[in-house]
């Protein structure tokens, strides 16, 4: 039985506020969970709900999303016993009544759905992911991270969004890291002896001003090699272009750099000469959200090369997804809980698309804060990658240090995904 339910205005990464809730069940058990917030939302999402007062925090106050869990959520769920947390979601969504949770805000769902899953984990003293992926749960991720970041994360030159690396051939998730953070540091004193900024963007990949999109691929390639890794065989490439955002009457246009435009056919003939020219192993966001017929021809000609993960064009979204796969969109799809707003709708978007041979890849928001849920539900699904940024800031390494954590406990059982996490 649910005896309490709390929430409280908290900050994200970027100092906007957030949804923070509290819930207690009648054994005492406990949980806690902070939604995060997207910059570069794709137009499908659940709703934020924000409150637009212009007095408070610019508009972005959560006071009316806070009010609900306080109010409208707590009075229909204290005092319940939901039997597992597929009845609280449902609960949760019923309550909501709308399509793409405005009513309640998808903030607010989200934080008590999490919140009930640690509790409901702690009450049956199973470790989060467990409780959320059964006994079979044993699978670390790759890391993939974000290390030089432009788009709407970063004030630069670079349009592209997420330059990755993929740390794909260790033995471990920890040996992972390890080479993860060596080439991060190996790619900050290049900057330096560039003469290029080392600050860093929203996920805490650096953000220099470069005069191309494939200088930053460059600068990248040079930092494995002086960590003293080869590319392509230990570390190679994932990018997010989040071209939707690129998105201009039609057109892909290059908004930071040179202005410049291209069609659909020559986006795709872009990601054609990448993928000769660099090890990458995968494409996230390569075309735009509104350009479902250029995904069906990049799918078409690419996919047996590399993983194309849908972010913005599913946003978690099972009838989005099953468009996909019927119109031969995509091989993966990103897993973003806060698009969709609840965990089982999470869960059994990523079991949909593993039933239809895609693969999942676990993701972060570029506004994010100390919660590490998506590290328990990355090893829960099995899915065998994840992003949550670059080697530093606390939102990031939050993730990292619990995906640690868990591979520590989990010992001889745990196996670390690698290569094979990929779809092609
Ligand atoms: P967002 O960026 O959280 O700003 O949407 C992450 C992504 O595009 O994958
Ligand atoms: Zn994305």
């Amino acid at each position: 039985r649910i005896t309490h339910l709390d929430a409280i205005e908290v900050l994200d990464s970027r100092g906007n506020p957030t949804v923070e809730a509290w819930l207690r069940l009648e054994d005492g058990s406990e949980g806690r969970a902070i939604t995060p917030s997207g910059a570069s939302t794709g137009m499908h999402e659940a709703v934020e709900l924000r409150d637009g007062d212009p007095q408070r925090y610019g508009g972005k106050g959560v006071q009316q999303a806070v009010g609900h869990v306080r109010g409208e959520i707590a009075a229909a769920l204290v005092g319940s016993a939901p039997a597992d947390q597929r009845a609280l979601d449902d609960a949760l969504r019923a309550l909501d009544g709308t399509p793409h949770k405005s009513r309640l805000g998808a903030n607010a769902l989200l934080a008590v759905s999490i919140a009930y899953a640690r509790a409901a984990a702690a009450s049956r003293r199973l470790p989060l992911y467990r409780y959320l992926g059964g006994d079979e749960a044993a699978l670390l991720p790759v890391p993939c991270l974000n290390v030089i970041n432009g788009g709407r994360h970063a004030d630069n030159t670079v349009d592209f969004q997420e330059f990755k690396i993929v740390p794909h051939r260790a033995p471990s998730f920890a040996e992972a890291i390890r080479i993860g953070e060596e080439v991060f540091h190996a790619l900050k004193s290049l900057l330096h002896a560039h003469g290029l900024s080392t600050g860093v963007g929203d996920e805490g990949g650096f953000a220099p001003n470069l005069h191309s999109n494939e200088q930053a691929i460059e600068l990248i390639l040079k930092a494995i090699r002086a960590a003293g890794y080869k590319p392509g065989d230990d570390v190679a490439l994932a990018l997010d272009p989040a071209a939707s955002e690129m998105w201009h009457h039609g057109r892909y246009r290059f908004f930071k750099s040179n202005q410049s435009e291209r069609d659909s056919a020559a986006m795709i003939a872009l990601w054609d000469d990448w993928l000769q020219r660099y090890p990458i192993v995968l494409l996230e966001d390569p075309l735009s959200e509104h350009d479902w017929d250029g995904w069906s021809e990049l799918t078409r000609q690419l996919g047996e090369r590399v993983e194309l993960v849908g972010d913005d064009i599913f946003c978690t979204n099972p009838e989005l997804l099953r468009r996909g796969i019927k119109e031969g969109v995509a091989n993966a799809i990103l897993i973003k809980p806060n698009q969709i707003g609840t965990v089982t709708e999470t869960l059994d978007c990523a079991a949909e698309a593993k039933a239809a041979g895609y693969g999942c890849y676990v993701s972060h928001r570029s506004g994010e804060t100390e919660d590490s849920f998506i590290a328990d539900l990355v090893v829960a699904l099995g899915c065998g990658h994840i992003k949550t940024g670059s080697g530093c800031r606390g939102e990031r390494t939050a993730k990292f240090n619990r995906l640690l954590r868990i591979e520590h406990e989990l010992g001889a059982r745990a196996r670390f995904a690698g290569r094979g996490a990929f779809v092609r």
